[in-house]
């Protein structure tokens, strides 16, 4: 193209945004965020200190701590204790690394602690030297809090939702795609890790893949996941996965099932045959609550994406379903939006609340496009930066809440009280799974 053609292309793509800023702008009253810069975190300490620690629930009182050294030298071992400074124990793990293209990642150390007692602060130091850090356990019965948030990338919106989540506390953080927007750029994949360290050194991260995170090349990388699946290992073993892509696991009451997006999910596929195995494994009796993480939504009346979790949909829904999930949550879409009890795109009363939250930071900025009219399944929408807290008081009761970005405050700009399906009197009458009705609860819509 010459210079006249490559004009003529800037000015049309800056007439576009105009458009497209004034259409968006002017019906709502909220003025919505626009995106912020990159943030570039780098390492203070020594090349055998411990950096992006970050840590994940295993089993039912385990806890898997990770980080990177740029020594090679550096043991995996981690020693802890309830005192600050006094470790009382110690656990040996192990370490992994990769290449990618030039890049060659650090030494990259996994170590499982435990058995630990729930709901109790552990001081904890990595390699044998260098800073304390500290994480808490979860409770081993309600009530307990996730904090839920997607698609965060490295930008100083990043950084303002982490603000907002550490702000207040929480036991468990869910992430449901898209991590560091990292996009093979390796070493941003180690920036990323430094950014939440923090938050995921103080508090398990348990996370799911996004679109960002495939950086699959052909012939030298097809599979896709290298930096993905060697930093952010999740304990799917522990669930009868054999992929790091798709596990499920248990906490206080909670039974939490993380699906690939991004892997095969078809009838035939692996991840479905697990799906089907580990709901029918599920005990409402001991985890009333079941929630489930996607990343592209399966409901959204977004344009961005439009029908991408549509085939993950078809395949899969059905199966939630008549399992009784009570949460769906998704990301992928840079907006917030929640739905009412949906089945087959109608609304349900024994289907899953369905909630994007793809709204955590990235540089890629807002999905301000809502379609017109407002579908009546969608409850609540809007494109700003935030994050999401689900508490579980009880068996029945749950509380969500959006947390919108707003400058240094965050405000609950949406919230709902949630009732588990498994105490639905409506619902259990005709369950496929194990359930208990109560004629005294309202089933909301
Ligand atoms: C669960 O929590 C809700 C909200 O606090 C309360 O109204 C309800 O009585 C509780 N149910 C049980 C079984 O404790
Ligand atoms: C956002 O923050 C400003 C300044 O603190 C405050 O005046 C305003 O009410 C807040 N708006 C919302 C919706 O939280
Ligand atoms: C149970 O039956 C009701 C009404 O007949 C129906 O609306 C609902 O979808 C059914 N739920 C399940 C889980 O089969
Ligand atoms: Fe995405």
């Amino acid at each position: 193209m010459d210079r006249h053609g490559r004009l003529l292309q800037l000015f049309s793509y800056l007439l576009l945004s105009a458009r497209l800023f004034i259409h968006t702008y002017s019906d709502e009253d909220f003025i919505r965020q626009p995106p912020r810069q990159l943030i570039l975190t780098s390492h203070h300490g020594k090349d055998s200190d411990p950096q992006q620690v970050h840590i994940s629930l295993v089993g039912k009182d385990h806890m898997k701590i990770s980080w990177v050294t740029s020594h090679e030298h550096v043991k995996s071992m981690v020693e802890y204790g309830k005192t600050p400074g006094i470790y009382e124990a110690s656990a040996t793990g192990e370490h992994t690394s990769y290449q990618y293209f030039l890049y060659r990642s650090g030494k990259i150390h996994h170590v499982t602690i435990g058995p630990l007692d729930p709901k109790t602060t552990y001081y904890y130091r990595c390699g044998g030297s260098g800073p304390e850090f500290k994480l808490r356990t979860p409770p081993s019965a309600f009530p307990i809090e996730f904090v839920v948030a997607g698609d965060l990338g490295q930008t100083e919106w990043t950084a303002s939702t982490l603000t907002h989540i550490g702000a207040k506390d929480y036991d468990v953080l869910l992430l449901p795609g898209d991590l560091s927007y990292a996009d093979a750029q390796q070493p941003l994949w180690d920036s990323f890790g430094r950014l939440v360290e923090p938050y995921a050194s103080q508090r398990p991260w348990m996370v799911t893949q996004g679109n960002h995170e495939i950086e699959s090349f052909p012939i030298i990388f097809p599979r896709g996941f290298k930096a993905f699946n060697s930093r952010w290992q999740m304990p799917y073993q522990q669930s009868g996965s054999k992929s790091n892509l798709y596990y499920s696991f248990d906490v206080s009451g909670a039974h939490i099932i993380m699906l690939g997006s991004y892997t095969d999910f078809d009838a035939n596929s692996d991840q479905y045959k697990w799906l089907r195995a580990d709901l029918a494994k599920v005990d409402k009796s001991k985890t009333p609550w079941t929630i489930v993480l996607i990343h592209a939504p399966w409901y959204s009346s977004n344009t961005a994406h439009k029908g991408e979790g549509e085939s993950m949909r078809l395949a899969m829904e059905e199966m939630l379903y008549t399992a009784g999930i009570d949460i769906v949550f998704a990301g992928h879409v840079h907006a917030y939006e929640r739905f009412t009890r949906v089945y087959d795109k109608k609304a349900d009363q024994c289907g899953p609340v369905h909630v994007t939250i793809g709204d955590g930071g990235n540089r890629e900025g807002l999905a301000m496009l809502f379609e017109k009219p407002r579908p009546s399944i969608s409850v609540y929408r809007e494109a700003s930066f935030g994050h999401g807290r689900l508490r579980i008081l009880n068996q029945t009761h749950a509380h969500w809440s959006w947390q919108r970005n707003n400058d240094s405050n965050s405000f609950a700009a949406d919230e709902v009280w949630l009732s588990s399906l498994s105490y639905s009197h409506a619902c259990c009458k005709n369950s496929s799974f194990e359930c208990t009705p109560l004629t005294t609860q309202n089933d909301e819509l």
